[in-house]
């Protein structure tokens, strides 16, 4: 099979970050005889100081070519906040449709996490965080700005459309995860009665009575069309307790897009931080893209100090997503081997370098 994918490196760290995964990718082409073609694409804070351009439509119609796009990081000390994230990342999730986004949250062995007394058998859950929608989408505006009388107003708008394709997704993850033996938080009762697996929406129902009782609504919907699959609803305040003190409570947890921003954060955190933690942006109908969780780093660039595991494991996802199923295993079991020779997650204490553990997943890949 041959897949071309778009590259974007970004900035600071990004590039050190996406060589490493760029040369797992090509090791595992080998390995599974898939042709990988990567396109540089300079879509990032340097090319703004020096044009002025965040990103073109011209360049978004561009994108849409690709199989998948894997990106390093976007950001640059230099440029004011708000200007990348909303003209290029957000803009890039957004007009590619990439409506889910995906954050696999698991503890591989070795890697330490703030929880005392948990093991990977406890941390290996799955946040699907609406990735297009809610806060996001800007509605609202200024009004009387710099009177005492100002009003800034932004509104978290859901159509049942945005609502329904999230919740879908993640029944059919949740689905997809528990082919055959039951997900091992289920209830006796839950199991006697078939399911497999289970999706829990995180919300605020009690206060945000409009947008996520509309959430709950569908999600008692769609489950219907899931008899295999259990759901439940955690207001996501309880839901943060639970990710420190039960979080082998969780399987899927879905979620809008807000929440699902700050939940994954403290999540990442869990699973030894975002020297791990990867995501894909996916438009199941679409272009894709994978990246790390984790930003530009500047105080590390250039370093060979950051850690790649995030990245590469992005990759992997992004193979998992092409239907190359077997190649994303033979990766993650490779990361699985290296982080148990690195000493940390973290920059600069990994007790290797970036490309030492770039190579040493290449070198525990299978044949
Ligand atoms: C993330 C990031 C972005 C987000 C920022 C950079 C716009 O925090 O991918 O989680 O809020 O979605
Ligand atoms: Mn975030």
């Amino acid at each position: 099979m041959t897949y071309d994918i778009g590259i974007i490196k970004g900035d600071g760290t990004g590039p050190e970050v996406v060589n490493e995964a760029i040369k797992v990718l090509n090791k595992i082409s080998e390995h599974h005889s898939l042709t990988l073609n990567f396109t540089d694409l300079p879509y990032d804070g340097q090319r703004y100081i020096e044009t002025g351009i965040t990103l073109t439509d011209d360049e978004l119609e561009g994108l849409k070519q690709y199989n998948a796009i894997l990106l390093g990081a976007i950001g640059h000390p230099d440029i004011k906040p708000g200007i990348l994230e909303r003209g290029i990342l957000l803009k890039l999730r957004f007009e590619l449709d990439q409506y889910i986004n995906l954050r696999p949250i698991k503890l591989f062995k070795n890697v330490y996490t703030p929880i005392k007394n948990k093991t990977p058998d406890d941390i290996d859950y799955v946040v699907v965080r609406e990735n297009t929608g809610g806060l996001y989408t800007g509605h609202g505006g200024c009004t009387m700005k710099n009177t005492e009388h100002e009003i800034a107003e932004q509104a978290m708008v859901y159509s049942r459309h945005q609502v329904e394709r999230c919740v879908r997704f993640a029944f059919e993850h949740a689905k997809k995860r528990h082919t055959d033996t039951p997900w091992k938080g289920l209830s006796e009762k839950e199991i006697e009665n078939g399911k497999k697996g289970k999706v829990t929406l995180c919300g605020k129902s009690n206060v945000l009575q409009y947008v996520y009782d509309l959430w709950l609504r569908v999600m008692e919907d769609v489950g219907k069309d899931f008899p295999e699959i259990a759901w439940d609803y955690v207001h996501v305040d309880a839901v943060c307790i639970y990710m420190i003190e039960c979080p082998e409570r969780f399987d899927i947890i879905v979620t809008g897009n807000m929440f699902g921003d700050i939940i994954t954060d403290l999540a990442a955190v869990t699973q030894g931080g975002m020297g791990i933690a990867p995501s894909g942006n996916i438009n199941p109908n679409g272009t894709s893209m994978f990246e790390p969780i984790g930003g530009t780093a500047p105080s590390f660039t250039g370093q060979n100090a950051i850690n790649p595991c995030a990245c590469i494991l992005a990759a992997a996802m992004m193979l998992d997503h092409l239907g190359e199923t077997e190649a994303s295993n033979n990766i993650v079991q490779a990361v699985e081997k290296t982080v148990l020779k690195m000493d940390s997650m973290l920059a600069a204490k990994m007790g290797m370098g970036t490309t030492d553990v770039g190579n040493l997943v290449c070198s525990y890949l299978k044949n």
